[in-house]
């Protein structure tokens, strides 16, 4: 295993184990919606968002313990955007993570009120920790709540639906690309660095990494749903095409596509440049995901 991965696997070990003590199973008479919640949760994603806000932090001079809530109640929040955009009345897939979506397993009824219930739980974590410096907890509250409303990944979702069945710009798609992926992206690590008490020039540098790792990441997300394996990949390839939705794929062609990635990430990595060696993990995991399959 390279270096990378064990580091990404040990990060996600960290994770994965608060998750655990934040969203416990419980026996009660609304059991099923914790096992709703957990059976999304745990399902074996990447991690990718908290794991940017840990090192954005670090990279700032702060540590995990600072951003343990707030990576939690992030992953949580993108766990919510994934088991509604799997709905039947959104992109209706069947299979996330690797496993069949949640309102198949558990029904709509269910699988919304589990994306609702991680949503507030979300907030519950992220209010409730006991914090160095609350000063800078309320401040990440409010970049959090703002990415993933209408201004953030609401909004981007709200577009993308919008725009199925038409052609579209490619201003437009960059549009919704910027919401719908790149606002959590983007206060994933603009979070990481408030926790830590960056200075302005140091945030302003996470947020212009991030901003571009989120289109980056986005476009390559558009690639896989074409060229991707379904079983590697965790969920169904071909469903931007069922839905007629526009892609780079559609919009720019597969060729250029993969160009942009790698643009894209180049001026992710340029913008690390000011933390020097303390940047290191963040420049590798963003060649990393150039490449990436799942
Ligand atoms: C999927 O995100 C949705 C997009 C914004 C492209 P990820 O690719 O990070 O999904 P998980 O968390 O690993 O399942
Ligand atoms: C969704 O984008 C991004 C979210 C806010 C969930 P996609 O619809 O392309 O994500 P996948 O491909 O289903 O993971
Ligand atoms: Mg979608
Ligand atoms: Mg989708
Ligand atoms: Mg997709």
């Amino acid at each position: 295993m390279s270096e990378l991965k064990a580091g990404l696997k040990h990060r996600i070990n960290m994770i994965n184990t608060a998750l655990e003590e934040y969203l416990p199973e419980k026996e009660n008479p609304q059991a099923v919606i914790y096992r709703a919640m957990r059976y999304s949760l745990f399902a074996g994603g990447k991690r990718l968002r908290p794991i940017l806000m840990l090192e954005a932090a670090v990279m700032c001079g702060g540590e995990w313990e600072d951003v343990k809530p707030f990576a939690c109640a992030m992953e949580m929040i993108h766990t919510y955007s994934l088991i509604h955009d799997d709905l039947p009345a959104m992109d209706n897939d069947a299979l996330r993570r690797g496993m069949p979506t949640n309102h198949i397993k558990f029904g709509e009824d269910i699988a919304i009120l589990a994306g609702d219930a991680l949503l507030n739980k979300a907030f519950e974590v992220a209010s409730s920790a006991n914090y160095a410096n609350p000063a800078r907890a309320i401040k990440a509250l409010s970049v959090l709540a703002e990415s993933s409303g209408t201004e953030g990944m609401i909004g981007g979702q709200v577009v993308d639906i919008a725009a199925e069945g038409r052609k579209i710009a490619l201003s437009d798609l960059q549009y919704i690309h910027l919401l719908k992926t790149g606002a959590i992206i983007r206060s994933a690590c603009v979070i990481g660095g408030i926790m830590a008490g960056a200075d302005k020039e140091q945030l302003e540098a996470v947020d212009m990494f991030a901003k571009n790792l989120g289109v980056a990441f986005q476009i390559r997300d558009d690639i896989l749903d074409v060229v991707g394996n379904e079983e590697v990949l965790g969920k169904p390839i071909g469903s931007d095409e069922v839905m007629e939705k526009n892609t780079y794929v559609t919009i720019s062609g597969l060729e250029r596509s993969e160009q942009l990635v790698k643009e894209y990430s180049e001026k992710a990595k340029d913008a690390l440049k000011i933390f020097g060696e303390k940047a290191q993990f963040l420049t590798e995991l963003t060649d990393y995901l150039v490449n990436r399959n799942n």
